[in-house]
């Protein structure tokens, strides 16, 4: 069912808006700490052109969310579905069910990230202001260079698909390549023909090879991650 787009029901409407709980955060959102959130806790699953997401693991919200405005259906009403969607992912019977964490944010964080999905979902270009500059851009950081026989390249800690060097280099010979990823969202780090790290959620994820001059592609193996960007070019001379 991977990035299909699945009409919100408005029998999930209906329930949301009756079982809509007030918290602060509900009158007085925080959209900036809600992009920030749903980067790191829902981007790498979910599709969200405003928010810079690529996940294709659960349906693409932008999608997802289009036939219910076209319905005519308010950022509060949205606000509702997502946050009961939230605390009760899993439609019985739906093909992707079991697979999005129940509670993986509650009060104020889940009310953050809700009303960040209603203010952006379906909308056209990109964030502006301090929401702009909210999440850091993907890949930003200095090219890594091998030192004492040791490679480094971080997953971007935010959550995004993506490491934070896109650029590496290495000298031929044995060497050691480790991932540190800080992010949360299972991670590793492979080059076709050369080797691959195990995945893992946090840690330092390592192996071992023997490079030849020449210039790889190393990427994540995770389904999705490399499409959504998490690669970059190593150069070894
Ligand atoms: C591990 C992957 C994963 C993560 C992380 C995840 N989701 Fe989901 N999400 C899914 C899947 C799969 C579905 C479809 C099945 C379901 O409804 O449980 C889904 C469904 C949804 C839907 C319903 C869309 C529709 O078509 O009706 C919304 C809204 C949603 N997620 C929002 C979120 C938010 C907000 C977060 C972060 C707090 C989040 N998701 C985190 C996988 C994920």
């Amino acid at each position: 069912m991977r990035g299909k787009p699945i009409a919100v029901s408005s029998i999930m409407v209906a329930a949301a808006l009756a079982a809509s709980g007030c918290s602060v955060s509900d009158n007085n959102p925080n959209l900036i700490a809600g992009k920030q959130l749903f980067v790191s806790k829902c981007g790498s699953c979910h599709t969200l052109a405003r928010a810079g997401s690529k996940g294709n693991v659960g349906p693409n919200l932008d999608e997802a969310f289009q036939r219910a405005k076209v319905d005519g259906l308010g950022d509060d009403a949205i606000r509702g579905v997502v946050k009961k969607q939230i605390e009760y992912p899993s439609r019985p019977g739906y093909a992707g069910q079991g697979i999005m964490p129940a509670k993986l944010v509650t009060g104020d964080d889940a009310a953050n990230i809700a009303a960040y999905v209603a203010a952006s979902v379906g909308k056209k270009g990109q964030d502006t202001g301090l929401l702009a500059t909210a999440v850091k851009a993907p890949g930003s950081g200095k090219p890594a260079v091998a030192a004492g026989g040791v490679l480094k390249i971080d997953a971007d800690p935010s959550g995004q698909l993506a490491y934070t060097e896109t650029k590496a280099s290495a000298p031929a010979g044995p060497i050691t390549i480790e991932l540190d990823n800080t992010s949360g969202v299972p991670h590793n780090i492979a080059i076709a023909g050369v080797g691959k790290s195990p995945v893992i959620p946090k840690g330092k994820s390592v192996f071992k090879a023997t490079l030849k001059p020449g210039t790889y592609t190393y990427f994540c193996e995770v389904p999705g991650h490399e499409a959504a960007g998490m690669k970059g070019t190593l150069t070894v001379k």
